[in-house]
């Protein structure tokens, strides 16, 4: 379990069937550089190198999680274009992201924005699942039906969104 300022951030996947929405969304292709903030078992950043993204970067807090994701991009055989690293968040320098994906809390979002405002390239991708970006507009909102909830995708654009409109 992570904490942030006393907040807790469990361990829940993103459901499978949510991939290629996040996938889609984001428009991920050759040459991005995907972040997953808080990457659990890796299965977001290593579905983004099997789409085509050139360089995926999977942060997590949690060595054992970090150590499933790394087992789990060995077996896919591409564990060479992702970096594993075993950080808190706030401190890993994003400026080099062209994607980045976040499957947190509000609060913790809200307490990420000012480091995305300040790192992120314009034109840089965020997806968030369920936890909006409070103050940041999204591009596009997309509800998938789930077995047991619909799930909720934000699609944000830096230096769009971030922008007052
Ligand atoms: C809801 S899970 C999402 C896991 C993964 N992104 C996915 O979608 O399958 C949140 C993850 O963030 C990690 N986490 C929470 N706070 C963190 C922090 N400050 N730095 C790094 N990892 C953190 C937790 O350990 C947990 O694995």
């Amino acid at each position: 379990m992570a904490y942030y300022e006393g907040i807790r951030v469990p361990w829940v996947p993103t459901r499978e069937e949510l991939l290629d929405y996040i996938m889609n969304l984001a428009k991920v292709r050759r040459g991005d550089v995907f972040y997953d903030l808080g990457c659990g078992d890796g299965r977001v950043v290593i579905r983004a190198i099997k789409e085509g993204a050139s360089r995926g970067v999977c942060v997590e807090l949690n060595t054992s999680l970090l150590e499933k994701a790394r087992e789990n991009a060995k077996s896919e055989g591409i564990e060479d274009l992702i970096e594993f690293v075993n950080e808190d968040f706030f401190n890993v320098d994003l400026s080099d992201a062209t994607v980045v994906y976040m499957y947190l809390l509000t609060s913790v979002n809200r307490a990420l924005k000012p480091k995305l405002e300040r790192e992120l390239r314009e034109g840089t991708r965020v997806v968030t699942l369920d936890f909006e970006i409070p103050g940041w507009r999204p591009i596009q909102v997309v509800k998938v039906s789930l077995p047991t909830r619909i799930a909720t995708l934000y699609l944000y654009v830096k230096g769009i969104s971030d922008v007052p409109g």
